[in-house]
């Protein structure tokens, strides 16, 4: 093993220009945990917020930090404690965002952080899973309790967290409406939806009533008009935060939460990806040494599915 790797690191807050790419220190693993041997790292919008400096009282750094929480690769060293795997086995994880993360070519993580790669999805793509997969999970199933004779409004159905959203209701039987822009509705229909709307063209607070349950990966502008179209009773779910007081004043339970890291969870989804039921949809790769215009493509909000660093 090399005591040194390839990383990038920011030392301090601010715009792309402080992801480095530089030489870090192999990471060192405790008995319960292994050392994977990068494959591939997405990149997902809380990575570059936490870059920018949002919620650094809720989650503080230590600098120079590794961010990237979306890991695939080669489990390469193991600890003495750890028994369910060995190297060699290819993995993936929503690692610890407390932890240095992916954005290198190793990471140490707990053994109870991964899940064996399911067959049907490459190693590259398995790494835009972890984090917008549960995320989509956990919205839906979770916090919304969706079923299959409902109807789901999925805002956003083309980004990371919406790609893998209508792609997991659709396979549940909901009744599944998603908004978009133009450019991906064969996209979006090709991923389960029944009905899409243009959200450029259309407002869909015009065209649509008595839904069961919005899951809201926008907000803004567009939560506050997905008030209306929910039946009484009805629920809506972000990723991104939601107005209490307008769901009280609406009959309307809502929701807003912040993804866990769940191997019982992320093994669902494997199993979905083992049945052939589940596919990545990539916008583009970069090499790690182009982390910076990885995280501008990502801040443009107009991504089709995940970004992906390869190591
Ligand atoms: N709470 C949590 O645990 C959690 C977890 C994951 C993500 N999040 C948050 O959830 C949000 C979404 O994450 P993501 O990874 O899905 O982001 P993303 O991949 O960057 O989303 C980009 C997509 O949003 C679409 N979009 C932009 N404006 C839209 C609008 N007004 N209406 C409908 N679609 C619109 C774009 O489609 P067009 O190009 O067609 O506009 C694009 O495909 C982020 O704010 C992220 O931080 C939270």
């Amino acid at each position: 093993m090399p005591n040194t790797m390839k990383a990038v690191r920011i030392h301090g807050y601010g715009d792309s220009s402080v992801l480095v790419y530089e030489d870090a220190p192999l990471p060192q693993i405790g008995p319960d945990e292994v050392l994977i041997k990068i494959t591939a790292c997405a990149i997902n919008p809380i990575d570059w917020k936490v870059r920018q400096g949002h919620g650094k009282e809720r989650m503080p750094i230590t600098f120079p930090f590794i961010l990237g929480w979306d890991v695939s690769g080669t489990i390469a060293a193991i600890g003495s404690l750890v028994s369910h795997y060995n190297p060699g086995d290819k993995v993936f994880t929503r690692p610890n965002s407390s932890r240095n993360g992916g954005y290198a070519e190793y990471i140490a993580v707990r053994a109870s952080e991964i899940t064996a790669a399911p067959a049907n999805i490459s190693l590259p793509h398995l790494a835009g899973i972890p984090l917008a997969g549960q995320t989509a999970w956990a919205g839906l199933f979770e916090q919304g309790k969706l079923r299959r004779d409902q109807s789901v409004l999925i805002h956003g159905g083309s980004g990371g967290v919406g790609t893998f959203a209508l792609q997991f209701a659709h396979h549940m039987g909901a009744h599944v409406i998603t908004t978009t822009s133009a450019k991906n509705k064969d996209l979006v229909l090709s991923l389960g939806a029944d009905e899409v709307i243009d959200y450029q063209a259309e407002d869909f607070s015009k065209k649509l009533k008595d839904i069961d349950l919005v899951f809201d990966t926008i907000g803004g502008d567009t939560q506050k008009r997905s008030w209306g179209i929910i039946k009484k009773g009805g629920t809506l779910v972000s990723t991104v935060g939601a107005d209490e007081k307008a769901a009280a004043e609406y009959g309307i339970t809502s929701k807003s939460f912040m993804v866990d890291s769940n191997g019982a969870r992320l093994q669902q989804i494997a199993a979905l990806a083992d049945q052939g039921k589940l596919k990545v949809i990539v916008e583009k790769e970069f090499p790690l040494s182009e982390a910076r215009a990885a995280h501008d493509l990502s801040e443009k909000g107009r991504a089709a599915g995940k970004i992906i660093l390869l190591m």
